[in-house]
């Protein structure tokens, strides 16, 4: 197990989405240097099985090991909800996911009990998020949907253009109707269009980013005080993707509205393939 505090923490998703969570690094912990893997040869994660999911996760994490990480965040609610118990098991560093930051944050803001959950259709057919709440004794009813365009539509940085509003709209009306008071952005690549959901739902309805809950408790295995900073920067990381680099700079350093670090491909490397 790597113990030098100067060690990187590695981050990973299927593509950009995890970079929401880095930028909730870049506020909690402007210290530490990132190693991030997006896998965008395989994006979408949302219409894979749990064992390809977990497949996938397994390579990415063995990657970022042999990298000398310190701890590790699942930037993935895909994975999150069906690889982080076989990632804990398999590697000795801290690894955090997103779930249980995101149930956690739902639960401080609901005061009807009727809390939406958008997600990948792997991610609401895992019911994570329900066993999340069930764990934390929680009586809240999730209510779930599958909002399959958006991660293409984040992926091709179109945060704000009819076809997105279009399916915004088609994917919020049966919550909007169910009465919810609290939504769970449960992939992370939905903070990248949360000022359009805020328009769609107005204000009746919080927005809960698992990504601030997500680092609060990857800060608290690592050093347990807070070091806020304002001043964001994301160059100093380093980036790696299994698909094309310059789109993953072009559209990243769009939607963080900053410069990112070098990205670098892994290319057509095998094992970052999804297992049959
Ligand atoms: N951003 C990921 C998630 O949180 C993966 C989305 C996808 O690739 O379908 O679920």
């Amino acid at each position: 197990m790597t113990t030098d505090k100067n060690s990187p923490i590695g981050v990973f998703d299927s593509g950009l989405g995890g970079l929401t969570v880095v930028k909730e690094m870049g506020h909690y912990l402007p210290g530490e240097k990132i190693i991030y893997f997006g896998d965008t040869a395989n994006v979408p994660y949302g219409d894979k099985t749990a064992s390809q999911l977990i497949g996938l996760a397994d390579n990415i994490a063995g990657f970022l090991m042999a990298k000398g990480v310190k701890a590790v965040v699942d930037a993935c609610n895909s994975t999150s909800a069906v690889a982080l118990e076989f990632l804990q098991k398999k590697y000795d560093v801290p690894i955090v996911g997103v779930i249980e930051a995101g149930v956690r944050g739902a639960l401080n803001q609901t005061r009807n009990g009727k809390v939406g959950l958008i997600a990948t259709r792997a991610t609401i057919d895992s019911q994570a998020h329900r066993k999340a709440a069930e764990k934390l004794d929680s009586k809240v009813e999730i209510l779930g949907q599958a909002c399959p365009l958006f991660v293409p539509l984040v992926e091709a940085g179109k945060v704000n253009t009819p076809e997105t509003i279009k399916a915004a709209n088609m994917y919020l009306a049966p919550l909007q109707r169910a009465g919810i008071d609290t939504l769970i952005l449960g992939c992370t690549h939905y903070p990248f269009l949360a000022p359009l959901l805020k328009r769609v739902l107005g204000d009746g309805v919080c927005l809960v980013d698992p990504a601030e809950n997500t680092v609060l408790e990857l800060n608290n295995l690592l050093h347990g005080k807070i070091n806020e900073s304002q001043a964001l920067s994301f160059s100093h990381h380093e980036y790696f993707v299994s698909g094309d680099p310059a789109a993953f700079k072009e559209v990243g350093e769009r939607l963080l509205n900053a410069p990112l670090g070098a990205v670098t491909q892994i290319p057509g490397d095998k094992s970052m393939k999804a297992v049959p």
